[in-house]
């Protein structure tokens, strides 16, 4: 291992800026009004030396247009650089230029989430390896700080179950379907304008992002590593009008959570993310716009809740601020902060194993013997039926919508009785299963 980097007394830490977007402006802009509040932080003055865009001919307000280079691997690999902050997103270049800091020997700070829960074991490894930082506390949640607990304050408690909002983006698109009666196609709009969305939102509604949170929060708080891959993901693309009319008829409303459990018989880590009916009188229903808020269970503190901005250019900037003054301290002792702890090696278990409450929504003939049908599909897949409830009443024979609450199930068994009610007779229209928390 190199031995850790100590920056001499005479200099400043110096910071390479990856992407000047709707974060790395922010920060950019941070540095420069802060200078002198920071200095005295971090025992160090800070000197931005570079960024890296990809247009350095557009007009940036506020930005020092000398400082900008479409080569950004020209200025992570410069001698004089101590402290690399990769705002550019994404997995390349990201990848490549974080390992090219690290192996030149800079710390990084990174807001990067899908970077680290796919390549996140390499780029510890060379963090490790080079005796350098990595700092991630705006990949996870925006200005939340919930990296630093799971990574430090917790270190010592056995921690059982996180659930959470982690996306900002569809928190937004489902309060607004919810309160304002929204299209999704005009909130996502509202949503990108306001700089919550990744560059493609794609990563947002179809569960990525929340995914990629997902995996990094579930290997920091059970010690193991989990791939963004290995998350099972469902997006809110699928969640309609009806589904949002449908929770409210529950009292309840539509949220997009993260979860991840520790199953104490088997030993292994589920991991998942997808949309969910919760009760409005739980704390997660309450969190609007683009706030997230993340529940951990924890043996010996037991439950503790994180609330915050979730997504946005200032929001984010305060966390990677809290970073870059954390590694720059770091520099100034000649020391590092702590680095992977994945010594627990927990298998990722398989969807079909993963456990949940299910809402189900079907049209059936109003005849008898439907609910006699309807139940015996339920009970061959072991699933157990918590309520039933039929909507309309109508003449016999009409078709009626009827609700079917269960208790708590398996994946797999769940989505075998609903591919056997679709094909029961007596099941004319689309059969719609939710999931329930709470
Ligand atoms: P933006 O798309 O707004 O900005 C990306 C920046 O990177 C732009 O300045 C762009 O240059 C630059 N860039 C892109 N590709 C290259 C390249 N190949 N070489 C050099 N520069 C490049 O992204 P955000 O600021 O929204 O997000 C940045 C990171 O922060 C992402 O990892 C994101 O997931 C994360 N994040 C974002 C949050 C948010 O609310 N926006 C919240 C939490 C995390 P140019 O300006 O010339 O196009
Ligand atoms: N696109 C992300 C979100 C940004 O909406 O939550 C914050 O990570």
């Amino acid at each position: 291992m190199t031995p850790h980097r100590r920056i001499d007394e005479a200099s400043p830490v110096r910071i390479a800026l990856l992407g000047c977007g709707t974060v790395g402006s922010a920060v950019a802009r941070l540095l420069t009004e802060q200078a002198e509040d920071l200095r005295v932080r971090a025992g160090r003055r800070l000197e931005l030396v570079g960024i890296a865009v990809r247009d350095t001919t557009r007009e940036r307000p506020g930005i020092d247009s000398s400082l900008l280079t479409d080569d950004p691997l020209a200025l992570v690999t410069a001698e004089e650089v101590d402290l690399v902050v990769e705002l550019i997103g994404g997995i390349e270049p990201a990848r490549e230029l974080v390992l090219a800091a690290l192996d030149r020997g800079a710390s990084v700070v990174t807001a990067n989430k899908a970077l680290l829960a796919t390549h996140g074991a390499k780029i510890f490894e060379t963090a490790e390896r080079n005796g350098r930082d990595v700092y991630f506390e705006a990949a996870v949640a925006g200005a939340i700080p919930i990296i630093r607990p799971l990574r430090e304050s917790l270190v010592g408690d056995e921690i059982t179950s996180i659930i959470g909002i982690v996306n900002g983006t569809t928190n937004y698109i489902l309060d607004k379907m919810h309160s304002d009666k929204q299209t999704f196609e005009s909130a996502l709009t509202e949503a990108q304008e306001l700089g919550y969305a990744e560059a493609d939102p794609t990563a947002d509604v179809a569960g990525h992002d929340a995914a990629a949170k997902a995996a990094i929060l579930a290997g920091l708080a059970f010690h193991c590593r989990v791939r963004a891959e290995e998350v099972f993901c469902e997006g809110i693309t699928e969640v309609t009008p009806e589904d949002i009319a449908a929770a409210e008829s529950m009292d309840s409303v539509m949220k997009l959570l993260a979860i991840c459990q520790v199953n104490p018989e088997d030993e292994t880590v589920a991991v998942r993310v997808h949309p969910t009916m919760v009760p409005r009188k739980h704390p997660l229903a309450s969190v609007d716009g683009a706030y997230n808020a993340i529940f951990i269970e924890s043996q010996s503190a037991g439950r503790l809740m994180f609330y915050g901005p979730g997504a946005g250019g200032s929001p984010t900037a305060s966390a990677v601020m809290g970073d870059l003054v954390t590694v720059a301290r770091n520099l100034v002792r000649g020391a590092t902060g702590p680095g992977e702890s994945s010594y627990r090696g927990l298998a990722v278990a398989d969807a079909g194993a993963i456990r949940t409450a299910y809402h189900i929504r079907l049209q059936v003939a109003d005849v008898a013997g439907t609910l006699e049908s309807v139940a015996a599909c339920f009970a061959r897949n072991h699933v157990s039926v918590r309520a039933v409830r039929q909507e309309a009443q109508g003449a016999v024979g009409e078709a009626v919508e009827l609700v079917i609450v269960t208790h708590v199930a398996r994946t797999q068994d769940l989505d075998a009785a609903v591919a056997e009610l679709r094909l029961l007779d007596q099941v004319t229209g689309p059969v719609r299963p939710m999931r329930v928390e709470g």
